[in-house]
């Protein structure tokens, strides 16, 4: 049998990984500055999280939710005090998809309504409505197509108050990234959010904060939106939470009740799950890690923006962003080959750094020098 093939890999066979590096199976070690995609929050097989892991591995992995799992109650305590959203009620589930799934889903239970407003550039997962909220039509299928939703400018506090002035009534949930990060790391302004907030309470719709990649600390904040000082009413959140073991969950606003079976799933918040997102906000807490976030990633922001060939430095702490030039096209596989560094991208012409929240300073210069390397590598060959 085959692998159905959906993804252009790159030619690299990954064996061995560790804080900030991996290895191959030639034995060349990588700076990873793309964490897998913002998953890899806490480095590479930290100890604690291993060793969380494997303790629970003795004891039980899997028990499905029809009995008590009180690691689901630890996390949860813990999410809430990390987070400080304390008052909020923690639904467990496997993918980022699938907690934009349920937080879509709980608003429209909640307030009986079908509208649905995302913005443009905006990636929310690739499960039906999750997909029909995000801004790709290649990735939605015509069976996910749905008039439910509709797609404003991002940051345009005008269109947004047009939209809520006519069809208010209808909103059922307003959905944004606090920090949109396939769409190329565009982060939403304080006045948005809170322009949201308010038209949200105001209709009676749902603030639903994308978390996924921009949260679980890798902003400087828990969540981006915190930025903004105002709460959502549903947070979703995966990447991050279990370091690399599938993991992922909703918060949800203590005005919005439980009801038996509205939502359901049969692996969210197994016990092995749950071990690992507690180790990791363990470590998260321990290390101090949204500090590092916003120490090294200020160092990478305030470096990158002295490089003339680079524009529009953005991002929030070590969730970064930039544009190159045509004539710096190869620099992203170019750091890849010649300098074995890990970079992400969104396209046409964005890099994008997602690397653990635990990087070390000595790391992002290494980064640095290899990337003035290749710039002026590239400058001279044309
Ligand atoms: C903001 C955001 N939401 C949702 C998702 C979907 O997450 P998953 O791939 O775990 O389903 C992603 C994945 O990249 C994402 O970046």
């Amino acid at each position: 049998m085959n692998l159905f093939d959906v993804y252009p890999l790159n030619d690299v066979t990954i064996v061995k990984a560790k804080g900030s590096y991996v290895w191959d199976d030639q034995g060349n070690q990588y700076l990873d500055l793309y964490g897998g995609h913002a998953v890899i929050s806490i480095g590479h097989t930290h100890p604690h999280w291993v060793k969380r892991i494997e303790e629970q591995l003795e004891k039980i992995a899997f028990y499905s939710n029809s009995i008590r799992i009180p690691l689901q109650q630890e996390l949860a305590k813990k999410l809430g005090e990390v987070s400080g959203k304390e008052d909020y009620q923690l639904f467990l589930c496997n993918s980022g998809a699938e907690a934009n799934e349920n937080a879509l889903k709980l608003a429209s239970f909640y307030n009986g309504r079908k509208k649905i407003i995302a913005f443009n550039k905006a990636f929310h997962g690739r499960t039906s409505l999750a997909v029909a909220a995000t801004d790709n039509k290649n990735i939605v299928a015509p069976v996910n197509e749905t008039d439910n939703v509709v797609f404003l400018p991002f940051n345009d506090e005008e269109a947004l108050e047009a939209y809520f002035d006519k069809h208010g009534k209808d909103v059922s949930s307003v959905i944004l990234e606090g920090i949109q990060g396939v769409g190329g790391i565009n982060v939403a302004s304080e006045s948005f959010l809170k322009l949201i907030r308010a038209l949200c309470t105001k209709y009676g719709a749902l603030y639903i904060a994308d978390s996924v990649q921009c949260g679980y600390g890798r902003s400087g904040k828990f969540f981006s939106h915190d930025f903004a000082g105002v709460n959502a009413d549903i947070y979703t959140m995966a990447k991050g939470m279990g370091n690399g073991f599938p993991v992922a969950g909703i918060i949800i606003a203590p005005h919005i009740q439980p009801k038996h079976f509205q939502l359901g799933t049969t692996f969210g918040g197994n016990h092995l799950a749950c071990a690992a997102a507690l180790a990791v906000l363990e470590v998260i807490r321990e290390e101090k890690l949204m500090g590092n976030a916003v120490m090294v990633g200020k160092y990478l922001r305030e470096e990158l923006a002295t490089m003339p060939e680079i524009k529009n430095v953005r991002g929030r702490g070590l969730m970064i962003g930039f544009d190159v030039s045509e004539e710096l096209g190869p620099l992203k596989k170019n750091l890849l080959t010649n300098h074995k560094i890990f970079t992400g991208e969104a396209k046409p012409n964005v890099i994008r750094l997602l690397p653990s929240l635990a990087l070390k300073k000595k790391d992002a210069e290494e980064f640095i020098e290899a990337i003035k390397e290749e710039i002026a590598a590239l400058h001279a060959a044309v």
